[in-house]
């Protein structure tokens, strides 16, 4: 297509939808009354966030700051009973009675713990992860919390990046469809319903980009590259009816994202129309200083509360700074009200002024109900993704008598629940072992664990040896354990930690069957284990169901099902790798002068879209609805699913496109659809995608990417390597 024809299509933006819980008029009108009525002190009162004690408490202070009304929010304290001490002391004691906004890290679940975020986008289901979230909403509501500071939907394509485990991988479009479930779940279909809570956008902008996968490190992106990679799952939250967003740490192009007038205000207020909240992250507004962006605390403030940041997370400059910038005219009147506004208006549409209570009899009842945990137990098999498998050791069969299950993970109580525990207790897990125990009813089980996780002596490997000995078949359960990943868990290897690869090798060289189990929140360097274990699942971090559900799926009551989220690379030297990278002008070949490495393939171990099933499937006849289509046209794609395997299993058919010639170089596949279906054996259905304009543009309109003529090329397959192809033109009218 020669760029003269080029044609485009405006992308139209989905409307928001607005997040009200009270009709728009009632809130605006009680927003301004109240605001009128409030001191200087007051309204910076109401911007400022204090952090609890990690167990849940309230701190004296808070009390003393609640009566006087100068505590707009917390977070951590929790708990029925303790929150509405603390919101008494601001509800009945301060002068305007403004009740306090109860804020807590609730990623992946409250009380029951459900699979990590990267593990619950690992289940391609949408509705799954929605109800997920509806239940970490429903514990935590039950325990006075009315905002989560999640989803965190940061695109992550650097597994040395703790943090990867807590959203949805390295894919625009899998992660938007996942930010828009988790908001749903949250928030519920209208903000302030009871069981739900507000929920926030993070962490804007572009976190997950940090230099080396160094947590907190600067990050550096074209506008290009954050339209079309990092914004469309904020975009999406914020199309959902988020009710809040939350300001990086990281400077952005040079700008530290806590006083970025360009993302927090011209792209997010300006371009998507949010009208809901902003808060910094954790004494990011205090961090300006470190970064070099502001000379001091007074600056600081003014620079972040200018730029757009509502609310200050536990440092207390806009407090300390405010009142003494509004005199200097360092601040105006109207970016102070306005971000005191914003506070209110949550205030207002989570119904907190009717409702600021929390109800201390139902909350023993709604957390870690049996059906949470049968909730949790269902995510975590959905999550579970089948990495290898010959057939011959998975799923268990009965002529296996004495089961060994080893390994440092084996028996960890802390591991499965990963970084975010909520209000999780070590207690309330099932571990693998136990899980195993429980499901082998007459089989022997052994255990030893073999080395610990990060161990540099070799310890009790030759126990492990001889528990495998013993043996029908081997069980080891390995990974990373539960500080490895997270915030301030950067690694700069991807191999399994410690001596855990020895101890495979040396069960292994028992010859007898051996399956992996792995734990962990990030992709890992597998090489050895692709090539010498018969079977590897992959389980994540997979929450307090953890042992019940690696049962499930190890004995074959469950068939495994979830796909990569993100790609899984032979070698460290590879990373940053995902699927839809550009083609060079020297894609790989054969010619030396190609791009690619000389020492690894320039492929990965596994890609994203990867899994396999205890059955299998075949996709046949793919059809497009016609050759071509116009600029503002829609196109159908369908194909035929057989399940041609013995059991009864779950297919994710993937659709992704290519422009094959654009106005800017377009990746070389994109995700644009998927289902995730159940099939009886022989049992076969067509699939049926629906492209529109905004699948064949680029998915941020902003940059007014529209649909070009020209070839489009479609792919369906089982990930995002292979599969049936077909295309289509775009032609101009
Ligand atoms: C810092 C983290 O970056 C953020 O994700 C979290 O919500 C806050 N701490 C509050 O705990």
């Amino acid at each position: 297509m020669s760029i003269t024809l080029l044609f485009s299509v405006l992308l139209c933006a989905a409307p928001l939808r607005p997040a009200l819980g009270a009709p728009a008029v009632d809130v605006s009108s009680r927003v301004e009354s109240l605001l009128g009525k409030m001191t200087l002190e007051e309204k910076f009162g109401q911007l400022q966030q204090l952090d609890g004690d990690a167990g849940g408490d309230a701190r004296p202070e808070h009390f003393e700051l609640a009566k006087k009304g100068l505590l707009g929010s917390t977070l951590n304290v929790r708990g029925a009973k303790r929150v509405n001490e603390l919101q008494r002391a601001a509800v009945e004691h301060s002068r305007l009675g403004i009740p306090i906004l109860f804020a807590f890290d609730v990623i992946h679940g409250y009380r029951t713990v459900f699979p990590v975020p990267l593990a619950e986008a690992a289940s391609w289901d949408a509705s799954a992860v929605e109800r997920a979230a509806a239940v970490a909403a429903a514990e935590a509501y039950a325990a006075g919390v009315r905002w989560t500071f999640a989803p965190m939907v940061d695109v992550a394509r650097d597994p040395r990046w703790g943090r990867i485990v807590e959203g949805s991988g390295e894919d625009p479009f899998l992660g938007a469809v996942m930010a828009r479930a988790r908001v749903r779940g949250f928030q519920g279909p209208r903000l302030g319903d009871p069981g739900r809570v507000a929920a926030c956008a993070k962490h804007w902008a572009a976190y997950g980009a940090a230099v080396a996968g160094r947590d907190y490190n600067t990050v550096d992106v074209s506008e290009r590259t954050l339209r079309e990679v990092y914004f469309p799952p904020f975009r999406a939250s914020a199309e959902e009816g988020v009710a809040s967003f939350m300001s990086a740490f990281n400077a952005l192009n040079g700008i530290p994202a806590s006083a970025d007038r360009w993302i927090l205000t011209d792209v997010l207020r300006g371009e998507w129309g949010f009208d809901g909240l902003v808060v910094s992250d954790y004494t990011s507004v205090q961090e300006l200083i470190a970064h070099g962006f502001a000379r001091d605390g007074a600056e600081a403030a003014r620079l972040a509360l200018s730029a757009g940041v509502d609310m200050e997370m536990v440092s207390r400059l806009y407090n300390e700074h405010g009142p003494g910038l509004m005199e200097s005219g360092g601040l105006s009147q109207q970016a102070l009200d306005e971000a005191v506004r914003r506070v209110l208006r949550l205030k207002f549409r989570l119904g907190l002024f009717e409702r600021p209570y929390a109800d201390e009899q139902a909350e023993a009842g709604v957390l870690l109900s049996t059906e949470h945990a049968a909730a949790a137990r269902d995510m975590a098999v959905r999550s579970m993704v089948l990495l290898k498998n010959d057939g011959s050791l998975l799923p268990l069969g009965d002529d296996r008598r004495t089961i060994a299950v080893v390994g440092p993970l084996a028996d960890d109580r802390a591991a499965p629940m990963g970084s975010w525990t909520g209000d999780g207790r070590v207690e309330d897990v099932v571990t693998i072992l136990e899980g195993i125990r429980a499901r082998a009813g007459a089989r022997r089980v052994l255990h030893a664990q073999g080395c610990g996780v990060s161990d540099p002596a070799a310890g009790g490997i030759d126990e492990a040896v001889a528990a495998a000995r013993q043996a029908d078949v081997v069980i080891a359960v390995v990974g990373e354990d539960a500080a490895m990943s997270g915030e301030a868990a950067s690694r700069s290897t991807l191999d399994l930690p410690g001596r855990q690869l020895d101890l495979l090798k040396a069960l292994h060289a028992t010859g007898k069957p051996l399956a992996v189990v792995l734990l962990n929140g990030r992709p890992l360097i597998l090489n050895w284990l692709d090539e010498n274990v018969p079977a590897l699942l992959e389980a994540w971090f997979p929450g307090g169901q953890a042992g019940t559900a690696v049962a499930d799926v190890l004995f074959g009551d469950a068939n495994p099902g979830g796909r990569l989220p993100v790609t899984f690379p032979r070698a460290l030297g590879q990373v940053p790798i995902y699927y839809a990278h550009k083609n060079t002008g020297r894609p790989p070949s054969e010619n030396k002068y190609s791009s690619k490495y000389l020492d690894v393939p320039v492929t990965p171990l596994y890609p994203f879209g990867y899994g396999l099933s205890y059955t299998r499937f075949r996709l046949a006849e793919l059809r497009l609805s016609a050759r071509s289509i116009r600029p503002d046209g829609r196109l159908r794609v369908s194909v035929d699913v057989e399940n041609t395997g013995p059991r009864p299993g779950d297919e994710v058919v993937q659709l992704y496109i290519r422009d094959a010639t654009a106005s800017a170089v377009r990746p070389v596949r994109e995700l644009r659809g998927w289902e995730r279906l159940s099939l009886a054996p022989g049992e076969r259905r067509r699939v049926e995608f629906e492209l529109t304009p905004e699948h064949l543009g680029a998915l941020d309109g902003a940059l007014r990417f529209g649909v070009e003529p020209g070839e489009f090329q479609v792919f369906v397959g089982s990930s995002s390597v292979g599969g049936l192809e077909s295309s289509f033109e775009v032609v101009a009218y």
